[in-house]
């Protein structure tokens, strides 16, 4: 039978007692399988190697959540040629069946939804929901990408001049490289890698080395969806050891990246090249940072918007692409939205993600840290710092951090932080918070709090950015309903979960029949 139409995965609901009790019981659970070795995966068998790499909880960092086998160029190399083997057969496998592959990792994914959550507040730090919602959006894209599959699946006919037939199809390129971050450990990885899948290509799978026990579950749950030898390869290694010689490969055809800039845009240099052996031009999609703006109007319902940028800046400790790291206020309302700001974050505090009390918990690692409380001095010097918070001394914590007096022109409103850092801009009317908003070299997310139909419609021609939110938060874009990516530096505007991007991860061809 056919798939019922496409639906987003239920959010978590705490007002369940069921759903309350299952994360402590799931965190407990998890504890116990914490510092095994994790094993690389090529053509269907783990492989060990002897470089290990700990990864670690951000906020108790003497606790090993993992110890990650390291790939280096030859373990890549056998990914690829693993993956380079396995693709013609998959290439050539019905996209309904290739779709029914993803479908059943959805089953396994679901299944597991709480213990998935459960290694993420342990490896990367994220609060309960937010773990959740990771893991849910994972579905989605399983969802979302087997459907849109059987949609583009079927050949169409193009033309309609007499004497001859024309159809148009879509075809694999290859073997992809897909290269995740560590923020969304389980969505992005399972999006990119999908979508790869889904299409027709072989992967070979980088996870960030932050969270490369949560990309390790990749193997179990396409293992568990029957996925064949060689099609889904798992290979964590040191960017610095295989980054390069992994984009740099001839037989990689497509590569799947979300990261920083600075990766990102070295990624499509790089991969410019052709080398000897090489057959295709290599197709990057490519997704990078952001350095979201939410405008507060005059006339702004106060009680929505305070709570909303608050949360759209430090949920998650601001570690997201999509997260609010500038507060563009009009001058009329600056001081009474500044001061409710302020009051509704220090009534919040700081601590380890696994206890919900605390609204903010540790970030990545301690080069994060060290580059935060950085921008924290810089922001110090451009403006005035409004708030600090109190922070655990022990755990890679950082202050929640709001600062005010920022202008266009500071390095903390231009630059992307990646942490829980506010930067407050007094803007002397609309035209101006809208000029300021686009005033960065990112176009990811922005959102708007206003009550006035015609600053909307403003906004809506002329805040250029790929997610542009009005009257609530700028982050948690869902699979169909916010297709999600920017423009500008954040990225080529590939919008995943989105109608378009499949079509990024094949090639068209025609074939004209004389009839
Ligand atoms: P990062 O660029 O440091 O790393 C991303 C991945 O690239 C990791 O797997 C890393 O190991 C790998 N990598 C690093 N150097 C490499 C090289 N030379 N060759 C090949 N691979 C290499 O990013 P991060 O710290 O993991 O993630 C945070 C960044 O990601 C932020 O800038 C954030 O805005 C961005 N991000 C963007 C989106 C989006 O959809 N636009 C979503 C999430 C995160
Ligand atoms: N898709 C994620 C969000 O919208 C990054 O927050």
């Amino acid at each position: 039978g056919g798939l019922s139409p496409f639906e987003n995965e239920p959010m978590v609901d705490f007002t369940c007692k069921d759903q309350r009790e299952a994360f402590p019981r799931h965190i407990a659970e998890v504890r116990r399988q914490l510092g095994k070795t994790c094993p690389l995966h090529i053509n269907g068998r783990d492989v060990q190697t002897s470089d290990l790499l700990p990864s670690i909880n951000p906020a108790g960092p003497s606790e090993v959540i993992g110890l990650i086998c390291q790939a280096g160029a030859t373990e890549v190399e056998e990914a690829i040629a693993a993956a380079g083997a396995a693709f013609p057969a998959w290439r050539d496998t019905a996209p309904g069946s290739r779709a029914g592959y993803l479908i059943k990792a959805a089953q396994a994914v679901r299944r597991r939804l709480f213990e998935l959550s459960a290694w993420q507040v342990l490896e990367i730090g994220k609060q309960w929901d937010q773990a959740y919602a990771d893991v849910t959006e994972a579905i989605d894209f399983l969802e979302y990408y087997a459907r849109e599959m059987i949609r583009l699946g079927e050949p169409q006919r193009v033309g309609h001049a007499p004497g001859e037939t024309n159809h148009y199809f879509y075809e694999a390129k290859g073997v992809a490289a897909v290269i995740a971050p560590w923020n969304f450990p389980l969505a992005i990885s399972m999006g990119m890698v999908s979508a790869a899948l889904v299409t027709g290509n072989c992967v070979v799978y980088k996870p960030s080395g932050l969270t490369s026990v949560i990309g390790r579950h990749l193997v179990e749950i396409f293992s568990e969806a029957g996925l064949p030898a060689g099609v889904f390869n798992y290979i964590p290694g040191r960017s610095s050891v295989m980054g390069d010689f992994l984009v740099d490969h001839p037989h990689i055809s497509l590569i799947a990246f979300t990261g920083s800039r600075e990766v990102g845009l070295r990624i499509i240099e790089r991969a410019a090249k052709v080398h000897p052996g090489q057959a295709k031009v290599k197709k990057i999609v490519c997704e990078m940072g952001g350095k979201n703006g939410i405008i507060i109007d005059d006339d702004a319902d106060l009680d929505e918007a305070v709570p909303h940028v608050l949360f759209s800046a430090f949920a998650f400790q601001g570690q997201k692409c999509s997260a609010c790291s500038r507060a563009i206020v009009l001058d009329g309302v600056y001081d009474k939205f500044v001061e409710r700001l302020l009051s509704m974050a220090r009534a919040t505090s700081v601590g380890p993600a696994e206890n919900p009390a605390f609204y903010m918990g540790a970030v990545a690692d301690d080069k994060a840290m060290k580059r935060i409380l950085e921008y924290i001095e810089i922001g110090g010097k451009e403006g005035v710092i409004l708030y600090r918070s109190p922070v655990p001394s022990e755990g890679y914590f950082v202050p929640m951090t709001i600062i005010g007096g920022i202008r266009p022109e500071h390095r903390i409103a231009r630059e992307e932080i990646f942490g829980p850092v506010l930067a407050v801009m007094r803007a002397k009317d609309f035209e101006q918070a809208v000029e300021w908003a686009n005033s960065t070299s990112y176009a990811l997310t922005g959102g708007v709090f206003s009550r006035s139909p015609e600053h909307l419609a403003l906004a809506r021609r002329e805040f250029r950015v790929g997610n542009l939110y009005f009257n609530r938060n700028c982050t948690g874009a869902l699979v169909e309903r916010q297709p999600f990516g920017g423009s500008r530096m954040s990225g080529v505007g590939a919008k995943a979960g989105g109608p378009d991007y499949l079509l990024h991860f094949m090639e068209p061809r025609v074939v004209t029949e004389n009839t």
